[in-house]
């Protein structure tokens, strides 16, 4: 039998055929532009994502026998606000998770409200990418939208929904929406009575792997399953799925993602607690920017070719980035502070800069690490900032940890393992190891002295962005 996974990814889809052992048959990706009207706003058109679903199934299918297709599974970038009207149509381009318009709001929650109300209705505070805040924004200011909603989801349960018909969702998306409880796995009634959303208005909750009903377009005749974040499909397509395991995502974000027995409520809030995809529960910690920095940097500013990059670092250079390109999530919880260069001379070169990028998010990375309950030895990572050695090289040393570079795409394959599941099917979960990275004592030693150092900035830029909104 074959199946499809399909990542919902902020910059593009990819689509990934695969076999029942797991083995990728084939992948094909469409991209799709991403908007930023004002500052702090991010949104993404849901018709362009059926779009990039329609024409990569058809270039995915193309010379495949459709009814060995047994299977689809969608892993959707989280927290996006999808509002359809009472025909499904969509009311407004989606707030996506990057998207830190909702500061007023978040803190609203996190103060009126209470972080610890919050925490004990959904295991988690308010974050301005989450979904509730946006809900709360777009009640306030755009009413009429909101008076015109009738149902709200997530953007892979959108894509489920053109599939299937089924309007359904799954445990581990949900737990990004500050509307679910997670221990309990189901909808938390006193959040959607704060939020003014009535249960009807939301996607039936199902397990990641259940069914929810049958595709029979693109010729297929398939299961498809209620799928995953993309965090948790990652995690499953990297075997990250027992406690004492981390994946490491280098994607637009960067993402900590721990698997844990039982649902954890965490002393350090900054981390998220949340459903996984195989029953069981995680903690996660996510930055707003990652690979999406390097790309940044490379593609629009230096319009340089990536492999320029591939070469020895100078970690003494004394060139810091800090990567808050969309404002931070974990540990800082601030939407309003920026990215910056520190400690440029007239000798520092566009290498250090793409150096710099790649330590400054390490660092970001480093800084969710160090939330964890337990420490983390070793690590898989998965996703575009993987596919760099130079950065693998530098991520184990600042982190200081054994990494093993998979080279599959995580959240495909881990939703394609999903479809499986959802047909009743055996699916053995094979990512392509690339490379075993083992930290080097002797340059983690340097990168904690400029750890160290990184970590005073962040006040220093507080400061700076706060004075600048006052
Ligand atoms: C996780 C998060 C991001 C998106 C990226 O909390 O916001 O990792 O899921 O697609």
């Amino acid at each position: 039998m074959y199946y499809i996974g399909i990542d919902l990814g902020t910059s593009a889809i990819k689509l990934m055929l695969t076999d029942g052992t797991g083995r990728t048959i084939r992948t094909v990706s469409e991209s799709y532009p991403i908007s930023y009207p004002h500052p702090h706003w991010s949104e993404q058109s849901p018709e362009d994502w059926w779009t990039g679903v329609e024409t990569g199934m058809a270039r995915l299918l193309t010379g495949v026998d459709r009814e060995q297709v047994g299977g689809v599974a969608v892993a959707g970038q989280m927290h996006g606000l999808v509002m359809l009207d009472e025909n499904d149509r969509v009311l407004r381009p989606a707030i996506l998770w990057n998207d830190t318009r909702t500061e007023a709001e978040t803190r609203y929650l996190n103060e009126e409200i209470g972080r610890e109300t919050l925490h004990g209705r959904t295991g988690n505070i308010a974050f301005a990418g989450f979904t509730a805040p946006k809900v709360l924004w777009v009640r306030r200011h755009e009413p009429e939208v909101f008076a015109r909603c009738a149902r709200i989801c997530l953007p892979k349960d959108y894509i489920n929904l053109k599939l299937t018909g089924v309007f359904a969702t799954d445990v581990s998306d949900a737990s990004g929406t500050l509307y679910f409880d997670v221990e309990n796995r189901r909808w938390s009634p006193e959040m959607l009575a704060l939020l003014g959303i009535d249960e009807s208005m939301l996607p039936t909750v199902y397990e990641s792997g259940e069914a929810i009903g049958r595709t029979t377009l693109f010729g297929l005749d398939a299961a498809v399953a209620a799928g995953a974040g993309d965090n948790a499909a990652a995690a499953v397509g990297t075997g990250t799925v027992t406690s004492g395991l981390c994946n490491v995502s280098l994607g637009t974000s960067g993402t900590v993602f721990l698997p844990t027995d039982g649902f954890v409520r965490t002393s350090n809030p900054a981390l998220h607690s949340f459903c996984h995809a195989n029953g069981h529960w995680h903690l996660m910690g996510c930055i707003l920017t990652a690979a999406s920095a390097n790309k940044w940097l490379t593609e629009e500013i230096l319009r340089a070719d990536y492999g320029e990059w591939e070469t020895a670092v100078r970690p003494e250079n004394g060139v810091y980035f800090m990567p808050y390109l969309s404002g931070e999530r974990c540990p800082h919880n601030d939407g309003d502070v920026r990215g910056a260069f520190l400690g440029l001379t007239h000798s520092t070169t566009r290498l250090d800069l793409a150096h710099a990028v790649m330590e400054g998010v390490s660092f970001a990375i480093r800084d969710c690490l160090s939330l964890c309950p337990e420490p983390v030895r070793t690590a898989t990572v998965c996703g575009g900032g993987a596919k760099s050695r130079v950065w693998m090289r530098i991520l184990a040393d600042v982190l200081g940890v054994g990494l093993q570079v998979i080279e599959t795409e995580g959240p495909a394959l881990g939703a394609a393992a999903l479809a499986a599941e959802a047909a009743g099917e055996p699916f053995t979960v094979t990512p392509t190891v690339r490379d075993t990275v083992a930290p080097d004592p002797a340059r983690t030693a340097v990168y904690d002295r400029k750890y160290r150092k990184y970590q005073t900035l962040y006040p220093m830029l507080k400061a700076f962005y706060k004075e600048e909104h006052s």
